[in-house]
Parts: C-alpha cells; sequence; structure tokens
C-alpha cells in the first residue's frame, strides 16, 4: 500500500464564508532576509516568518552554507480564529566557509540566487548554478550581475554556474559605485536586494538608481539596518549605502504578505464573502484596492488594528488591468485576477507586462466553463454568469491561487492538484479557508472518481448536517 500523497484540494463550490483570517508574515521579504543572515556576525531572531517550502527549502540552503537555525513552536494566542501561525526562528552564522548554492536548489527555488549579494559582501566568494527558466518564463539573472560588477566582482560562467568573486581573488573589499539598475522588463526586486546586500559591507558610497521600490526591499533593508547597516531610500527608486566594517545580530519582524492578502481580496470578491483580514496593511496593495473598488468589492482598512474588511457584493463589473512593477497592480496576483474577471459581468482584459508566460491558469479556468482567450500578453475575458467546478491542475504556486479561487466561487467540486505548488507560497491554506467555512479537504490525487463523488457527496451532507445543528441550536437558544 503506498503512503498516501496528499498533493490535491477537494473543494466544493459557492458557499460563501464569514469570520476572520489572520496574514502570514511575506514569503518574498521573509526569503532575502534570510539570506542576509549570512552577512551578519551574531545571532538573528525573525518574528512572522511563516511556515512554507520555499522557506524550509531557504533554511536548508543556508545550514549548507553555515548556519545554524531554530524555529521556535508558535504559540497560541488564545484568538478566537484561524490556525495557530508563526513562531520564532533565530538563525546564527556558525561558519563562513561554504560558498556555493547548487543547481538542484536553485532549479527548484529560483528565490535561493538571493544569497550572491551576501556570500560576496561577507566571504568574498559565491557560486551560483545559473537559474533556468520555469513555468512564468525567462528568469534570467543579468542585471544582478551587471550591479555586482560595479562593485568590483567579478564574474565567470563555469559549467553552468556562476562563479563570482571580489576583487584580489576574493580576498579584497568590495567597492562603492553608482549605478543604474532598471531591465527591459523595469526594475529587478531580488536584482535591487543583491546589490543592496554586496554594498552594505563594501568601502564607501553606493547610489541604487532604477532600483525596485517593492516593500519587501524596504522590508530587507530594515533589518540590514537594524543589524548596523546604513540604508536609505529603500522602497524608493533610489536606494543610497555607506559601506560598514561589519553587522551584528538583531530581532526583526517581518512585514504581512501582500499577496496572500491580495489573494483572499480576490477570494472574498469571487464567492460572495464577508472576510476580516487581521495582521494584514492595505498600504502595500494600493493599486489592487483601487481596481477592485472599480470591480465593486467593498474594501474598508483599519491601519491601526492592521485589519481589512472585505465583502463580495454580487456579480463584479469588467475591468481593464496591467500588471507593473510596484506600486503598480503586481504580477503575483494576475492569475487570480483573471478568475475573478471571469465572471464578471462583460469583458474584461489583463496584460502581463513582467512574466510574458504567465497564463498556465488560462487552459484551466477554461475548464471550469470561463471564456478566455491569450493574446499576445494579454489575457481578454468575456465574463460568464458562472464557473463549475471540475479536475483542474495548477502548473505553479499563483496559478494555484488562481484555481482555489474559482473552486471557491463555482459550483459543484473542483479537485485541484499540483497542491504542492500551492505550499510553496500560503501557509496553511486550507487550514484558514475552513475555518471561514470553505468545505475545502487536502486529499491524495489518486482519490478515484467513484470515491471522489461519494467525497463530495460527504463533505455536502456534513456541510448540511452541520448548518443544520447550528440552525437547530439557534432555535433553541431562542
Ligand atoms: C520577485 O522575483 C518575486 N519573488 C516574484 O514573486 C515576483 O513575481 C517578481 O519579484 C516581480 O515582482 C521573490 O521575491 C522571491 P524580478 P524576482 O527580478 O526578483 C526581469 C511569487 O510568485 N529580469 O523583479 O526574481 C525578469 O525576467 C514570485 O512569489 C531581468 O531581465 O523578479 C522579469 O521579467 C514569482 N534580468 C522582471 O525583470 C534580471 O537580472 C522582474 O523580475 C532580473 C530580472
Amino acid at each position: 500500500m503506498t503512503t498516501p500523497i496528499h498533493d490535491a484540494f477537494l473543494i466544493r463550490g459557492g458557499i460563501p464564508l464569514k469570520g476572520s483570517i489572520e496574514i502570514s508574515g511575506s514569503k518574498n521579504a521573509s526569503l532575502p532576509i534570510l539570506a542576509a543572515c549570512l552577512m551578519v556576525d551574531g545571532p538573528v531572531r525573525l518574528f512572522r516568518v511563516p511556515r512554507l517550502a520555499d522557506i524550509d527549502s531557504m533554511l536548508t540552503l543556508l545550514q549548507q552554507l553555515g548556519c545554524s537555525t531554530h524555529r521556535h513552536e508558535a504559540v497560541a494566542s488564545g484568538r478566537s480564529f484561524g490556525p495557530t501561525l508563526g513562531g520564532q526562528l533565530d538563525v546564527c552564522v556558525e561558519d563562513h566557509h561554504a560558498v556555493e548554492a547548487g543547481y538542484d536548489v536553485v532549479k527548484s527555488m529560483r528565490a535561493s540566487i538571493s544569497v550572491l549579494g551576501p556570500l560576496l559582501a561577507r566571504r568574498g566568494r559565491a557560486i551560483v548554478s545559473i537559474p533556468g527558466g520555469c513555468a512564468i518564463g525567462d528568469r534570467p539573472i543579468d542585471l544582478h550581475l551587471k550591479g555586482l560588477e560595479k562593485l568590483g566582482v567579478t564574474v565567470r560562467s563555469e559549467n553552468g554556474r556562476y562563479v563570482c568573486e571580489s576583487p584580489n581573488n576574493g580576498t579584497g573589499r568590495l567597492k562603492g559605485a553608482t549605478m543604474y539598475l532598471g531591465g527591459l522588463h523595469g526594475p529587478t526586486v531580488l536584482g535591487t536586494i543583491n546589490v543592496m546586500c554586496a554594498a552594505v559591507l563594501a568601502e564607501g558610497k553606493t547610489r541604487i538608481v532604477g532600483a525596485a521600490c517593492e516593500p519587501e526591499v524596504a522590508d530587507t533593508a530594515a533589518m540590514l539596518n537594524a543589524c548596523g547597516a546604513r540604508i536609505t531610500g529603500a522602497g524608493t527608486t533610489e536606494i543610497t549605502i555607506e559601506g560598514v566594517e561589519a553587522l551584528h545580530g538583531c530581532e526583526h519582524r517581518v512585514i504581512p504578505d501582500r499577496i496572500e492578502t491580495g489573494t483572499f481580496l480576490m477570494i472574498a470578491a469571487m464567492s460572495g464573502s464577508s472576510l476580516t483580514l487581521k495582521q494584514a496593511n492595505l498600504d502595500h496593495l494600493i493599486a489592487v484596492a483601487d481596481i477592485l473598488r472599480e470591480v465593486g468589492v467593498s474594501i474598508v482598512a483599519d491601519a491601526d488594528s492592521q485589519t481589512i474588511r472585505v465583502t463580495g457584493t454580487g456579480r463584479p463589473k469588467p475591468v481593464d488591468v496591467a500588471t507593473h512593477p510596484y506600486p503598480g497592480f503586481p504580477t503575483d496576483l494576475q492569475a487570480p485576477m483573471v478568475s475573478l474577471l471571469s465572471i464578471a459581468d462583460g469583458i474584461s482584459v489583463i496584460s502581463e507586462r513582467i512574466y510574458e508566460d504567465r497564463f498556465t491558469h488560462i487552459g484551466e479556468l477554461s475548464r471550469m466553463n470561463a471564456v478566455i482567450r491569450k493574446q499576445g500578453p494579454s489575457a481578454i475575458i468575456a465574463g460568464v454568469s458562472g464557473l463549475q467546478g471540475t479536475d483542474v491542475h495548477a502548473a505553479d504556486l499563483r496559478a494555484g491561487a488562481a484555481l482555489v479561487t474559482a473552486a471557491l466561487g463555482a459550483s459543484g467540486t473542483s479537485r485541484i492538484t499540483g497542491v504542492p505548488f500551492i505550499d510553496r507560497g500560503y501557509e496553511k491554506l486550507e487550514a484558514k479557508l475552513a475555518s471561514v467555512g470553505a468545505n475545502i479537504e487536502r486529499v491524495d490525487s489518486q482519490v478515484s472518481e467513484k470515491a471522489l463523488s461519494k467525497v463530495s457527496v460527504s463533505i455536502h451532507d456534513a456541510a448540511r448536517t452541520a448548518t443544520r445543528s447550528v440552525v437547530r441550536k439557534q432555535v433553541q437558544a431562542g
């Protein structure tokens, strides 16, 4: 008997959700912040790093590069909703010798290139496999290397790897410089962070013009400044770094995950739900909130309590959207947005300006009755009155988020395979959704059709029984 691989979600759609969900810490801030720990002499204590497959991959890489890591058990906060999240994460460099991020880890997670800058800053050398492409398109790192070379790094490609060294064969210090880092598709997030990290321990001043403005860049700079770095302008298009001799340990709380937040906003809109998102920051999603309000979604934020109240009200209105670097509409929310617009009352066009191939979700949504046509870098969506649940497959992380969004709003049951992609970027997704009333279950993708129909009926019956007992209790309570 093979051990069941719970790599699929079974979702019975069409149920309005209600309640509170806690947003996790940002995956895309945590990954470069963990890499930056390589340049710190002393313990780093991080709070709200999500428990995700990608975070585990980065922790394995840090251990291979001489770090000790320890995740404390999450402490239930006694609140009355959702799964327990978090648990402090301690990282400390024990040995500064290793300098290579091998093919396996780079292939499985592109963000492992984030170790480039920190290794060159602190160890003078770094060897990373040349990252191939992935499901969403080519993922070159030419801008990373251009910026590092401006700081005095020599780069040579050898057997599918980039071998990078600081001056004097890796024994000398990098030197500050002024550079422009924008590319054909705009700024580079991890490229900006890599060069920023390398400049922190360089001699003299560095100015990065055409820097990425994403909140994850600013959060990485905040962590480095807490360790003694001297970075100003992070989060704007121009970042200035005054080099320092060394960094000491620090404590840092990671910002909320804005992409998870945006995904739940779209889930609420898609399923006619009323959700309260906790530990959320709408300031990082101004463009998304603007577009969703145009679609007809009610979004009310309370910055003090870091709470967002979102209500899906009626059929979405059609809109035209284009993805842009921050503060524009983020490419990572393009796929769930296509799901939402597939039931809009009219024709919408969503254009992908960052990754030309980021449309693996279109074919799968069409299986659910969506009417979408890819036209070059755009998806032309003719809204239908509703989607129908069926078997679909997630080919990448955000396509998976799009299919969960669609399945929750669809009629009938959907089986989504490829859930390990979703586990890379959404912490305890099924537990969070179930806590607000979703019928979602993690199953073995080999569940037979017959068993599937039984399971979906049982979920339905369970939901009906549960509803009946709740109603009975309410009647008895008067
Ligand atoms: C970060 O990737 C995010 N990942 C991505 O999120 C996100 O989609 C992307 O930024 C854009 O916002 C992490 O933060 C871990 P880029 P990154 O360098 O930094 C081109 C997710 O779903 N480019 O900003 O690797 C590139 O091809 C992931 O969570 C070059 O041409 O992306 C793309 O078209 C997916 N040369 C554009 O720039 C370079 O040297 C933006 O890429 C680097 C990038």
